[in-house]
């Protein structure tokens, strides 16, 4: 590369990139669809955003963004299992402004395959996310949205220690309350060094008895007395949605401007970002 040309490079390149987590002990508490709506929300606030699917065994990105199969020449399996280097050719483009996405492989080998793929990832995923992390930075981007797979995957854990803001995804069941204790008791608050944590409750029913909602003001408080007060934030009690279930069928999962979830989902873009920058600010 000549003097020149990394001349140019440089001045993409983005002087700060913040990364969000969406992570959950259980499967199907919404984090597709919630980090599909902030790295869209974002995107929108004219910031360039990448959202990147590390949910290997369960690939819905390259669905909810309809990317036609022949538009993917490599995938992030590839990088995560050192196969690929990250290069510009892996970052898709969606019709969507400043919003571009890593996808995962959907058709993987079942069986062995499958198998001896998800070790592979588990081995060499902290270097190759540090790596992303410096590519992304020099092509120009501002934000990078982590969709991630459940539990204690190596490399969703490994995507948990890099992220400055982490945000735990929990439904309104005791179970996934239990989990979300557990989770944030045993791995965040170790690996706890220079992020934020977050969590929001999702797939609220419409109607709470006062009883109920007594019980969700109760774990709230207990997530947060359990965990650090100064570093965990209560981000919301989000709906369950018919309409986001009819938008499923029809295959659209951004949420519409005019909906509930929307103005939910941009107040806690607001606290996330705001957040994010006053940890930068304390720290610089
Ligand atoms: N607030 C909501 N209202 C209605 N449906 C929702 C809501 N949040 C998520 N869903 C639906 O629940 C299912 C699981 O959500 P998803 O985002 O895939 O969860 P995860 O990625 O955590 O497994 C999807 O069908 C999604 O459309
Ligand atoms: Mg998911």
């Amino acid at each position: 590369m000549s003097s020149s040309d990394f001349g140019k490079l440089k001045e993409m390149a983005s002087a700060r990139l913040d990364i969000v987590i969406l992570h959950s002990q259980k499967g199907g508490p919404g984090k597709t669809t919630l980090s599909c709506n902030m790295a869209h929300e974002l995107a929108k606030r004219g910031n360039k955003t990448i959202l990147i699917d590390l949910d290997i065994a369960q690939p819905t990105i390259q669905h909810i963004f309809k990317i036609p199969d022949k538009k993917i020449k490599h995938t992030i399996n590839d990088i995560l299992m050192g196969k690929k280097k990250v290069s510009e050719d892996v970052v898709l483009k969606t019709k969507y402004p400043n919003l571009h996405l890593i996808v995962a492989k959907e058709n993987v080998e079942y069986g062995e395959g499958l198998l001896s793929l998800l070790e592979d990832i588990q081995q060499y995923s902290f270097f190759a996310l540090h790596e992303m992390t410096k590519f992304l930075k020099r092509m120009g981007f501002r934000y990078v949205v982590y969709d991630l797979a459940p539990g204690y995957r190596m490399e969703s854990v490994n995507a948990a220690a890099i992220a400055d803001a982490r945000i735990f995804v929990i439904r309104p069941s005791t179970f996934s309350f239990e989990g979300a204790k557990q989770m944030l008791r045993d791995i965040y608050k170790k690996l706890d060094i220079r992020s934020l944590s977050f969590f929001v409750f999702n797939q609220l029913p419409p109607k709470l008895k006062d009883e109920s909602q007594k019980l969700l003001e109760d774990w709230k408080d207990e997530l947060i007395k359990i965990y650090k007060p100064d570093k965990i934030t209560f981000l919301d009690f989000l709906p369950i949605s018919f309409d986001v279930m009819e938008q499923g069928i029809k295959g659209e999962y951004i949420f519409p401007e005019d909906s509930i979830l929307y103005e939910k989902l941009s107040e806690m873009v607001d606290k996330v970002i705001q957040n994010i920058d006053e940890m930068k600010k304390n720290r610089a």
